[in-house]
């Protein structure tokens, strides 16, 4: 069989890039060979996302430029998989002429078969949403650079239905993956050599596998994952307020290698504005919740996302979510302004109406009020010791490293004779609002 080299581009979350390992792997049992060099594709592929408009206008842009690459190597085939796939796939198949698949997550398994289908024009697409797949037997090629760590997808879909987002109709319903593929996928990982294990899925907190064996839900599936190795660091992304456990926070708590790090995106600070956005808990539940996690995780790092400007957000909500931010104090935050998403609840229900001078400038503060808690959670680190797992050889210098604490913060430090999996202690010695610089201390 003549090797065929197929290019993979993505876009949008961790789930994603976990796809496209699964993507991968299925061709490459097909006889495709990975490569970096987009030129000598002979099949591109770009998996998409749909969360917010300008992620989609990013897309539409870049796969412009595969056209020209087309023009010159006629029998090269472009594939669209992903969520933007799965929201527009008639409007792809239409509008982009040169685009030959158009797939949708839960159809990879389909794409050899579709590649072999297409050609001289002749497009092909499955966006059929599935009730069961998972990819559990299917295991993926690892695209990450580091070989320290990796993420595996322990359920796909998503139920909640805020109003605001696109996902529960570009990936379907929630399904868990069984626990003996995903510990499997773990072991394999420890043998491989990784260090670190982020178990993904858009609200893994209602990760829940039932079988003839039993029931299995999120905290004993991370105990099971830990308990693989105490060297191994787990990680999870991401949580839905609504359904942070006690349990699991106390499993968080008691077992070492479960990190200290929990990633509890608020969207919003006001009570009235949650319900509109069908978040299902209030601002109380939420502060709650943080109050819990501080009692029982002292040291606990702290990251949200928020959304600036939803429909008919007052200036009072507004302020709401400042003042929960400044109660919190979170480390990190991920802050969008809102985009409208067709189909969505709020899309058919509330209008848009927030003036786009104004989501900005919401934005810009909550920005502002999220830089000074970085900075001032950052200063109260210096001084203190942390265990680092080394990931990455420092972008500026090549006798810089930098890894991250348990708290999942950057530390960026000499190398002295450290290396890529390794931990060290690493002494806090000054910050900005985004990194931690430190010494190696033995
Ligand atoms: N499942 C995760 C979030 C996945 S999407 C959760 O519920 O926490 C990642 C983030 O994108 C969301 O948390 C939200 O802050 C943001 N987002 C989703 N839809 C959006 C929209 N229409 N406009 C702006 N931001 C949006
Ligand atoms: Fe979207 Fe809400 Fe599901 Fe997260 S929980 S993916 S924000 S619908
Ligand atoms: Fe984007 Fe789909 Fe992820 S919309 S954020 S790639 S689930």
């Amino acid at each position: 069989m003549n090797t065929k080299n197929l290019y993979i581009e993505t876009y949008g979350c961790q789930m994603n890039f976990s796809d496209s390992e699964v993507v991968a792997s299925i061709l490459e049992k097909d006889g495709y060979v990975l490569t970096d060099d987009i030129k000598s594709a002979d099949v591109i592929f770009v998996n998409t996302c749909s969360i917010r408009d300008n992620a989609e206008r990013r897309v539409r842009n870049r796969i412009q430029e595969f056209k020209s690459l087309k023009n010159r190597k006629p029998g090269l085939k472009i594939g669209i998989l992903g969520c933007m796939a799965e929201r527009i796939s008639e409007k792809l198949l239409v509008e982009e002429k040169f685009v030959d698949i158009v797939a949708g997550p839960d159809s990879y398994r389909d794409l050899p078969k579709l590649i072999e289908e297409t050609g001289d024009g002749r497009q092909m697409a499955n966006v059929v949403l599935s009730l069961e797949e998972t990819y559990a037997d299917i295991e993926p090629v690892r695209l990450d650079k580091n070989g320290v760590s990796a993420f595996i997808s322990i359920m796909r879909g998503c139920d909640n239905y805020c109003a605001y987002c696109v996902v529960p109709f570009t990936r379907g319903h929630e399904r868990s993956r069984d626990p003996q593929s995903i510990l499997k996928e773990a072991i394999d990982l420890k043998k491989k050599g990784y260090k670190e294990i982020t178990l993904l899925g858009q609200n893994v907190n209602s990760y829940n596998y039932k079988d003839s064996y039993g029931e299995v839900n999120f905290a004993e599936l991370m105990r099971r994952v830990a308990a693989i190795d105490s060297d191994i660091r787990i990680r999870f992304s991401t949580s839905h307020p609504k359904d942070i456990s006690d349990e699991l926070i106390e499993t968080i708590a008691k077992t070492d290698n479960i990190c200290n790090s929990i990633h509890l995106p608020v969207q919003s600070g006001s009570s009235s504005n949650l319900k509109r956005m069908k978040r299902f808990y209030t601002r109380e539940w939420y502060l709650n919740r943080i109050d819990k996690i501080k009692s029982m995780i002292p040291d606990c790092g702290l990251s949200t996302d928020i959304i600036a400007g939803y429909c008919g957000e007052t200036e009072e909500e507004h302020q709401e979510t400042l003042s929960l931010m400044r109660m919190v104090n979170y480390d990190y935050a991920f802050m969008f302004k809102y985009s409208e998403r067709p189909d969505t609840l709020a899309a058919k229900k509330y209008p848009d109406d927030v003036p786009e001078d104004v989501k900005s400038r919401r934005l810009q503060e909550i920005i502002n009020v999220q830089q000074v808690s970085s900075h001032n959670n950052n200063l109260k680190d210096v001084g203190k010791t942390f265990r680092v797992l080394v990931d990455n050889v420092s972008k500026r210098s090549k006798e810089q490293m930098s890894g991250r604490t348990d708290q999942n913060k950057v530390m960026v430090f000499d190398r002295k004779d450290c290396k890529l999996g390794d931990y060290v202690m690493v002494k806090c010695t000054s910050c900005t609002a985004a990194t931690l610089k430190g010494e190696i201390v033995v």
